[in-house]
Formats: C-alpha cells, sequence, structure tokens
C-alpha cells in the first residue's frame, strides 16, 4: 500500500504540474460516431428547441455551416493538400495520420464504435470527447454536468480545457505537430485566438443564456482571450523544449519563430531592432507573440506580474542568442510563471473599467515599435476586437459607440489582411485611432 503510494505519487510529480492532454482525454473513451448524435430528438433538428436547455439543431448547423464539418477533411482530398502530402512524401494526405489528427476526429483504432466513420471530418466527439460512457445518460433528467464530465465529456466551457483543446490543432501541439517542413510543402500558416474563434459563427452551436450560467458558470470574453494567450504562450514554450519537437537536426524547429524574421524580400529595407525582445536587428526569433499578448492581458489584473513576464520575456529571448540550455532553462522558468498566473486570470473579473487600460497597454508597445513582427499585430488586432467584443456583449458601450469602434476594429484588420505586405506605421495609426474613439 505504501509503496503504492509512493510509485503513484512519484509518477504524479515526473508528470508535474501538466495534467493529461486533450487528445489523450478526447480519446479515452470509444468515439461512437456523429450518426449516434444526429437523431431528430437529439441534436439533429432542423429548428431550434424552445424549451430545451440546448439548441438540439447542432448537428444541422455542423453539417451545413461548420467548416470542421464541411471543409477540415476536404482540404486533404483537394489538390493543394494532396500536393503538400506528395511533397512530403507522405502519399495519400487522407490516409496519413499526421494530417488526419488535425483534420478528422483521428482516435486509435480500439476507441472506434460500430456507427464511427473517419469520413465525418471533425465530428462532435472531436472536441467533446468519446461519449462511451454518457452517449446513454447525458440527457437524463436530473443528470448535472458534473455528471456527463466525470463520464468523459470534455470540459469545452472551461477557457483553460478549451485553449488547449482547440490550439491542439489550431496551433499544434507536442501531440499534434505541426512542422515548418509541412509549411514549406504549402501548409497555411495557423492562427488563432480563443475568444475570436470560439464566436465566429460558422462554428457556434451554443449561446450564453441564464440556463448556461446556472449550468456552467459565468462567461467572460476578455478572461477567455486573456487565458487563450497565456495557454498559447506555454504551448509554444513546452514545445521548444520537448526533445521530440523543439529541434531539427542542428536547428530549432523553425515554426516556433518568427516567420517574417527569415522571410522577407533582400530589399525590404526592415533592417530595424524591435524593443521588447532586447536583440539587435537581423536576429532570428521566437514568435513571442502569445507572450507580448499575455503582458497586455495582466496589465488589467496584475501590473508588477506583467513587468516581470516582460523582463523574463526578453531574458528568454536574449537565451536563444546563447545555449540550447540557457534557452531550455528561460523557458522553463516563463512557463512555471505563466501557468501560476493562470488561476489569477480566471478568476479575475475583467469589466469596463479594463478595455482603457488593455488598449493603452496594447498601444504604449505599438508607439515603442513593438509590432514590428506581422505575428504581434495580427494578434494586437484579434485582441483590441475580443476586448470591444466582450465590452459591448456586457452591454457596457453605448449604442453609438460600439458602432463607431467596431467600424476602427474593421480597418485595423485590414492593416494585417496580408503579411507580405504588413506596414508597421498604419497599423499603429489605425491602433492609435481606436484608442481615441474608445475615449
Ligand atoms: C496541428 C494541426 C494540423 C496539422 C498537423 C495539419 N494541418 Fe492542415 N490545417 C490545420 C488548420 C487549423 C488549418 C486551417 C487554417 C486556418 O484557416 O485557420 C489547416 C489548413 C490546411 C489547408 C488549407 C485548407 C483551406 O481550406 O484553405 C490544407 C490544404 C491543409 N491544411 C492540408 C494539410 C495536410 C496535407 C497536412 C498533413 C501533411 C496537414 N494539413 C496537417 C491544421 C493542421
Ligand atoms: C470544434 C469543436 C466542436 C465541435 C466539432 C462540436 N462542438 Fe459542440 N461545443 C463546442 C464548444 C466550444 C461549445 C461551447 C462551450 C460549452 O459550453 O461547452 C460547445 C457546446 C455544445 C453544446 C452545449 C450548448 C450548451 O448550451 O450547453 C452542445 C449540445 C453541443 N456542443 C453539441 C455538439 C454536437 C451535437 C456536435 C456535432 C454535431 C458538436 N457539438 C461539435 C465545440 C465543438
Ligand atoms: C481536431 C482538430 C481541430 C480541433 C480540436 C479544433 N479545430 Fe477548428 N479547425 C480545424 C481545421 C482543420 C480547420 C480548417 C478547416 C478548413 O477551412 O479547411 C478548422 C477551422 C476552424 C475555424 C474556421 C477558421 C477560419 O479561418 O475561418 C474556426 C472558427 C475554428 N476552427 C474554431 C475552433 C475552436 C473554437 C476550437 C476549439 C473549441 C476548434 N476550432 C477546435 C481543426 C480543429
Ligand atoms: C530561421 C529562418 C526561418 C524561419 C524562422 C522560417 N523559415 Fe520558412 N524557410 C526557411 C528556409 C531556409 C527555407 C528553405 C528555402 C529553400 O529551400 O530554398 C524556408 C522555406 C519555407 C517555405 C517554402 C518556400 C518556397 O519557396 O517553397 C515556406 C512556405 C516557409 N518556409 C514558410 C515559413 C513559415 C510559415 C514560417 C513561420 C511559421 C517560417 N517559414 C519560418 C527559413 C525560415
Amino acid at each position: 500500500m505504501r509503496t503504492q503510494l509512493i510509485a503513484w505519487t512519484l509518477g504524479w510529480m515526473v508528470a508535474g504540474t501538466a495534467a493529461a492532454s486533450p487528445v489523450a482525454t478526447i480519446n479515452e473513451h470509444t468515439h461512437m460516431g456523429v450518426a449516434t448524435c444526429a437523431s431528430s430528438t437529439c441534436h439533429g433538428s432542423t429548428q431550434q428547441f424552445k424549451e430545451s436547455n440546448v439548441w438540439q439543431n447542432e448537428f444541422a448547423r455542423w453539417q451545413e455551416y461548420d467548416p470542421h464539418a464541411n471543409k477540415a477533411l476536404q482540404a486533404l482530398q483537394s489538390a493543394e493538400g494532396q500536393a503538400i502530402s506528395r511533397k512530403l512524401g507522405l502519399g495519400d494526405a487522407t490516409k496519413a495520420k499526421v494530417c488526419l489528427d488535425c483534420h478528422a476526429d483521428n482516435p486509435p483504432s480500439d476507441k472506434r464504435g460500430e456507427r464511427f466513420q473517419p469520413s465525418d471530418g471533425v465530428g462532435c466527439e472531436a472536441c467533446h470527447g468519446g461519449s462511451e460512457l454518457w452517449l446513454t445518460s447525458h440527457a437524463d433528467k436530473g443528470v448535472a454536468h458534473a455528471d456527463n464530465l466525470a463520464r468523459g465529456l470534455y470540459p469545452t466551457e472551461d477557457p483553460i480545457k478549451r485553449a488547449e483543446l482547440c490550439l491542439s490543432c489550431h496551433m499544434g501541439t507536442a501531440d499534434r505537430m505541426i512542422t515548418h517542413r509541412i509549411m514549406g510543402a504549402g501548409h497555411p500558416r495557423l492562427s488563432f485566438e480563443l475568444d475570436t474563434f470560439t464566436w465566429l459563427p460558422e462554428v457556434t452551436h451554443y449561446e450564453i443564456d441564464e440556463d448556461y450560467v446556472r449550468r456552467k458558470g459565468e462567461f467572460n470574453g476578455v478572461r477567455d482571450w486573456g487565458i487563450g494567450q497565456g495557454i498559447a504562450a506555454a504551448n509554444l514554450l513546452e514545445t521548444l523544449v520537448d526533445p521530440r519537437h523543439g529541434w531539427d537536426g542542428i536547428f530549432p524547429e523553425l515554426v516556433l519563430f518568427d516567420c517574417l524574421a527569415c522571410h522577407k524580400r533582400m530589399d525590404s529595407g526592415k533592417w530595424a531592432p524591435r524593443p521588447g525582445t532586447g536583440l539587435g536587428p537581423g536576429i532570428v526569433r521566437l514568435n513571442d507573440a502569445n507572450l507580448v499578448m499575455f503582458r497586455h492581458v495582466l496589465a488589467a489584473v496584475d501590473k508588477g506580474a506583467a513587468a516581470r513576464i516582460g523582463e523574463k520575456t526578453r531574458a528568454l529571448h536574449r537565451a536563444t542568442t546563447q545555449s540550447r540550455d540557457a534557452t531550455a532553462s528561460a523557458a522553463r522558468g516563463l512557463v512555471s510563471d505563466i501557468r501560476t498566473l493562470l488561476p489569477k486570470v480566471a478568476a479575475n473579473d475583467f469589466g469596463p473599467e479594463d478595455l482603457g487600460p488593455i488598449l493603452d497597454s496594447l498601444l504604449a508597445d505599438a508607439e515603442r515599435g513593438e509590432f514590428r513582427d506581422f505575428a504581434g499585430a495580427e494578434q494586437a488586432a484579434m485582441a483590441a476586437s475580443s476586448v470591444v467584443v466582450a465590452f459591448e456583449t456586457m452591454n457596457a458601450l453605448e449604442a453609438g459607440k460600439a458602432d463607431m469602434l467596431r467600424a476602427r476594429i474593421d480597418a485595423l484588420y485590414t492593416k494585417v489582411e496580408d503579411e507580405n505586405r504588413f506596414d508597421m506605421g498604419s497599423f499603429v495609426a489605425a491602433l492609435r485611432d481606436l484608442r481615441r474613439a474608445a475615449g
């Protein structure tokens, strides 16, 4: 008994603070297949059910509008997808595990029920988890959300868990890795922001209403933006120190670095330092966009912590010019700080008074030349949008003001439409306009 306890404790300590990966959790139980969710009295209704807690037309919406259903797997069949996998020597992309892991629901063969169809694409259970133990019980009267979770329903409502899940496909994690070689073969660059992506209309089959809050707790879009940034930053650093993924031969895995630090025209005239990195110009730098954003999240939570994360980010950049060991140790320190701060962000009640400080913090960076790198500017645009929309949803903005701010956000987005034509000066001007309009 005693030795068992020690072994268990040791196992837990080795696993460290990182709980089971989202991929392991999703694939823990058998996937019964989308067909088992799709009956018209379950989630396959054509109309929203008025008297039900959930819409019950989730399947119809997913099938018709959601790119997870109608584009993810098709991308592998497309000429573009086939060309990528051919160049990588993977043969047919629709049979390649590395592609299917992100473009479909791809549980191991012993976790596939009779009605599971690989051709369903990113189906319900790719996000909600294998339904083997909860399928028949989850809609029974008197079954609480907690009971479903205990039977293996994935906690998609928990922003930390949701971020980990979405990022496993939208950024790449140790379990589902996207590499510079895959990008070189023609794969689009990935970018993600938790709050923006959760609410893009093509994927929504849920809404926050009274019964939602009763069942699953309060919703706060600014908080979700903040948590998404923290988890993405931690994911970058954890991948960097992972011996399987951080390195490719003598080089670090380039997908973790700023693409445009290398990919620019020789006559682009962009030879200039970026202050937040503490590095001179001409140095390949980590893609720290999420780390930079997490600092802005903290501007509204804990200013001291924001400054510390900023200093440690600079130290990490410096370490990448020194040695592999120095980099790993700086990355580990930073991950541990982020993981410690995340619960504080999760518990923070972001309110209307935080709009100004967050926009100020973004603008101060912009004025200092921090968004010289496109990836940072792109995240800053999504941040500004997410924050404004969140405060609008809280009814914290007057009607006229909300419209005005939305127009400024649209203008800001046009500045990050094309990474090859990105101009920092006009991006900063657009952000300044937005800040002024926010009052
Ligand atoms: C880490 C997860 C991940 C892996 C691995 C991955 N993809 Fe993707 N792929 C994505 C995501 C997410 C998108 C959507 C990007 C966006 O638009 O935001 C995408 C987009 C694409 C597109 C463009 C689709 C479109 O609609 O424009 C193609 C083609 C594609 N992937 C093919 C492949 C192939 C072939 C492989 C295997 C060699 C592969 N992908 C591996 C996540 C991944
Ligand atoms: C890309 C991931 C993803 C896929 C695929 C997906 N969902 Fe969801 N689902 C979510 C998220 C995120 C939420 C909202 C957060 C929450 O409350 O859990 C959600 C919420 C729900 C809810 C709860 C709404 C509420 O008010 O509590 C139901 C029911 C649901 N999904 C059913 C389905 C069905 C059925 C399918 C397949 C046809 C499906 N989902 C596919 C991510 C997904
Ligand atoms: C199993 C992998 C997987 C998971 C998990 C996943 N996605 Fe996706 N998602 C994809 C792929 C692949 C695409 C691209 C489909 C295409 O356009 O070809 C995509 C597309 C999208 C799009 C459309 C993007 C665009 O540029 O129009 C949104 C929005 C999105 N996902 C949101 C989410 C959210 C939110 C979550 C987490 C709740 C999530 N996804 C989880 C694989 C995944
Ligand atoms: C350290 C420098 C460096 C970084 C950082 C980097 N790349 Fe590359 N990239 C290269 C080199 C070197 C090649 C190979 C060029 C060749 O084979 O001639 C390449 C090739 C490519 C190609 C193929 C280009 C072609 O002409 O076929 C694409 C696409 C690409 N990278 C995308 C990316 C993306 C997306 C990122 C960021 C996620 C990125 N790269 C980050 C150095 C880099």
